[in-house]
């Protein structure tokens, strides 16, 4: 089989074919996937009947993987490097709307890069869809490079060099998340807020992005209230259609996204009613941005 790397928005996202994800890739084909998603930042594989352990050891083919910080929960999942994005509990059922875990997962409905509350961030993320709904539940990924390089000489020169403060804390506290839960004050210590620069530089491609996302609450060395006006002012832009790709699930995909550069979110769909069950696996960084 030959790898086919399919732009199908711009140089944003591609469709990646030729691959069966559920063997090891040898070194060639998995050369020309890794350069797809240096260059293009979202990489959709399409009919990937993948399970679990199959899908770690592909993501770990791009280094270690982050443990999830959700593992203190009671999981459907045993494997704590395979983080369960479902409204499915253990024993199979629908969450209620109201539960704690669906609080936690609405988070993810906010524009984000994944464990951009972690001194260290993610690098990159793998979604692979096992279940889905009849209708909606699309995820929608926004190009941070696109987004910066649309933005005014002036602006870029001002925040160039600045650092936000993100954590989780934050972020599921605007979502309403339950602040007296025994596993929040636990989450609190183990990710206390931390510094991430603004724009980031590709190692690789040496393009530059913006970096903003929900985890982030404040500019450090600036006025609150200004600098939560220039995060939201930002966001605002970064969220715009022109640099927006949604992606409709089909059973079998799994999408590879940079959280160094691209930032997503999921969108809803009538949960009280239908399943879905996602299954993620989340590159670790490199090192920290600030
Ligand atoms: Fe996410």
């Amino acid at each position: 089989m030959a790898v086919r790397v399919t732009p199908i928005h711009g140089d944003f996202v591609a469709r990646v074919t030729g691959v069966d994800l559920t063997r090891p890739l040898d070194d060639a084909t998995f050369a020309d996937v890794e350069a797809a998603f240096e260059t293009f930042g979202v990489v959709v594989f399409p009919d990937q009947d993948i399970g679990d352990d199959q899908q770690i050891a592909f993501s770990e083919r791009f280094g270690p993987l982050e443990p999830s910080v959700r593992r203190h929960r009671e999981r459907a999942v045993a494997n704590p490097l395979i983080s369960d994005i479902s409204n499915v509990g253990p024993d199979g059922g629908i969450l209620a709307a109201d539960s704690e875990a669906m609080s936690y997962n609405r988070g993810n409905q906010l524009w984000h890069s994944d464990s951009s509350f972690k001194r260290v961030p993610s690098k990159a993320s793998l979604l692979s869809a096992r279940e889905i709904p009849p209708a909606a539940g699309e995820t929608e990924f926004a190009d941070m490079r696109a987004a910066w390089e649309a933005l005014a000489p002036e602006m870029q020169a001002r925040i160039e060099g600045l650092v936000a403060e993100h954590s989780l804390a934050y972020s599921r506290a605007t979502m309403g998340y339950d602040a007296g839960s025994t596993f929040f004050d636990v989450e609190k210590q183990e990710v206390p807020p931390v510094p991430q620069a603004m724009v980031r530089t590709s190692p690789v491609t040496g393009r530059k992005s913006l970096y903003v996302g929900s985890h982030a609450s404040h500019i450090r060395g600036m006025d609150r209230e200004a600098g939560r006006a220039l995060l939201d002012t930002l966001l605002a832009h970064a969220a715009e259609d022109r640099f927006v790709h949604a992606h409709a699930w089909s059973v079998g995909d799994l999408v590879m996204w940079d959280n160094r550069c691209v930032n997503h979110r999921g969108r809803p769909w009538d949960a009280g009613k239908y399943r879905r069950i996602m299954r993620r696996t989340t590159v670790a960084g490199e090192a920290p941005t600030a």
